[in-house]
């Protein structure tokens, strides 16, 4: 798609191509944008190279200046300047006609009035290095190890927005990879669909359904914090 601002607007993030949060979103993407902007959706749960490849044509047929919207819910800062240095290296002396800015794939409305404001994107000059040790080069400290289910009938009961309320809830009180906290890990299917959106903690095994935004941010708090067995939220066996 295009904008007065942008020859062309990528959109990129995991399933935006199979299963039921895919199908809802590329709706709501085709009523908000256009049809024409399925083209322009790229699923990275398949990797990046299909995004990669369109880049480089946009970037052979000018098509600049040119914003990426990036839609992973669990991306934050890392994945944003992973990203832009990427770009960078893909475009060389012409990466400042190259933009990012993360967006949320459920909220098409506020996507929409975010792409219509360059002051919210970044430049894809002068990306910030990765520091030689970061949190990509080494096991983050944790406690507990957090298995969020991204299959697909746990995202179509709601699992992305609460997952992303998770991690959040999580880094506001400490707990988000840290010596005592989570270090968490999507999945697909953990199977007791049912019953989810599903999350299981390792090493006690515990199995959880979490429902709503309520039910997050009580798991964080007396699971993750006072650290005491939250029994009304643990799955049926
Ligand atoms: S889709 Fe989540 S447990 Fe099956």
């Amino acid at each position: 798609m295009k904008t007065e601002t942008y020859a062309r607007v990528l959109f990129a993030g995991p399933d935006l191509n199979h299963g039921s949060f895919a199908e809802l979103t590329r709706r709501q993407f085709a009523e908000q944008f256009g049809t024409a902007v399925l083209g322009d959706l790229f699923d990275t749960d398949a990797g990046y190279d299909q995004l990669w490849e369109q880049v480089r044509e946009c970037l052979h047929g000018e098509e600049l200046p040119l914003l990426l919207v990036d839609l992973d819910p669990l991306g934050g800062s890392p994945q944003l300047d992973w990203l832009r240095g990427e770009l960078q290296a893909l475009a060389g002396e012409r990466a400042d006609r190259l933009f990012v800015c993360a967006g949320n794939a459920e909220d098409v409305t506020a996507l929409a009035d975010l792409i219509q404001q360059p002051e919210k994107h970044l430049g894809c000059v002068e990306v910030p290095q990765l520091p030689e040790s970061h949190s990509w080069s080494c096991i983050p400290p944790h406690r507990y190890r957090v298995l969020l289910c991204n299959g697909p009938r746990c995202t179509r009961r709601g699992a992305l927005p609460l997952w992303k309320l998770l991690r959040e809830e999580l880094k506001a009180v400490g707990r988000l990879e840290t010596e005592n906290g989570v270090h968490i890990t999507r999945t697909q299917c953990q199977f007791p669909c049912d019953q989810g959106p599903t999350l299981s903690v390792y090493p006690s095994g515990e199995w959880y359904r979490i429902r709503d935004a309520a039910e997050v941010r009580r798991l964080v708090q007396e699971r993750f914090v006072e650290e005491l067995a939250v029994p009304e939220l643990i799955m049926r066996g």
